[in-house]
C-alpha cells in the first residue's frame, strides 16, 4: 500500500519523507492557500523532498483551459501529477493527456459511477473522498469497496486513491479492501505508529534494565 501526504506544508513533508515511508504527496487549492505562498515555488520544492507521484490541481472548468494548466504544472517536474476535476471537461483532458503520457489523478469523487468514467479515461489515479461522504451520514468506504471491485472485475490499472482521510481507521479499512494508496495529514500518518500499550513495554523494559544493567 502506497502512503501519500496530503499537505502543501513543507515541513510537514520533510519530516513524513524522513521516515523513508512516503511514496508522494496530494496537495488541492485549499491545502495550498493555507500555506500562503507561490504555488509552483512550493511544488517545485516538494518536487525535490518526494521522489513519487506529486498532485498538482488545475482551477479551470474547461477542457482546453484544463490542459493549458496541466502543460505548464507538468513543466515544473515528471513526478507533477495533474490533478483534475470529476466533470466531463475533465474526463475529456484526462483522456488527452493519458494519450500523451501524462500521469492524472481524477478527484472529487463520490460515486463509483464516476470512478469507473475515471478508469475508462485513463486516470492514473481516482481520489474518492471518504470523509466528505462519513461528513453527509453515507459510509466513504463502501464506495471504496465498490471501486475496488468494478476496477478488478475488469483489470483496470486505474490507482485507487483513499482522500479526505480523516482517521487511522481510514487507513485500516482501506488497507482491509486493498485500496492501492492513501493520502493522509501528517496528524493522521504520526498516529499510525501509537499504541499505548507499545508505550506501556518500552517503559518496563527500560525500567527493568535500569534494574539490571550495572550488575557484574
Ligand atoms: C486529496 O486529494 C483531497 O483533496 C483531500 O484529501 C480532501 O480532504 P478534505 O475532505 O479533508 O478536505
Amino acid at each position: 500500500m502506497k502512503f501519500f501526504l496530503d499537505t502543501a506544508n513543507i515541513d510537514e513533508i520533510k519530516l513524513a519523507a524522513a521516515t523513508g515511508l512516503l511514496d508522494g504527496v496530494t496537495t488541492n487549492p485549499s491545502l495550498v492557500a493555507k500555506e500562503k505562498r507561490n504555488f509552483r515555488a512550493a511544488l517545485k520544492e516538494i518536487c525535490g523532498i518526494v521522489n513519487g507521484p506529486i498532485s498538482a490541481e488545475v482551477v479551470s472548468l474547461d477542457t482546453k483551459g484544463m490542459l493549458k494548466e496541466a502543460k505548464d504544472l507538468a513543466k515544473i517536474h515528471e513526478n507533477i501529477t495533474i490533478k483534475l476535476p470529476m466533470t466531463w471537461d475533465g474526463l475529456k483532458a484526462c483522456r488527452e493527456l493519458y494519450q500523451e503520457g501524462v500521469k492524472t489523478n481524477l478527484t472529487l469523487v463520490f460515486s463509483p459511477m464516476q470512478a469507473l468514467l475515471a478508469a475508462k479515461a485513463g486516470a492514473t489515479f481516482v481520489s474518492p473522498f471518504v470523509g466528505r461522504l462519513d461528513d453527509v451520514s453515507t459510509t466513504g468506504m463502501d464506495l471504496i469497496e465498490q471501486i475496488v471491485t468494478i476496477y478488478e472485475n475488469y483489470g483496470y490499472s486505474t490507482e485507487v486513491l483513499v482522500a479526505s482521510v480523516r482517521s487511522p481507521i481510514h487507513v485500516l479499512d482501506a488497507a482491509l479492501i486493498g485500496a492501492h494508496v492513501v493520502t493522509m495529514p501528517w496528524g493522521i500518518f504520526q498516529q499510525l505508529v501509537k499504541h499505548p500499550l507499545t508505550d506501556i513495554g518500552i517503559d518496563r523494559f527500560l525500567k527493568d534494565w535500569d534494574k539490571v544493567k550495572n550488575l557484574k
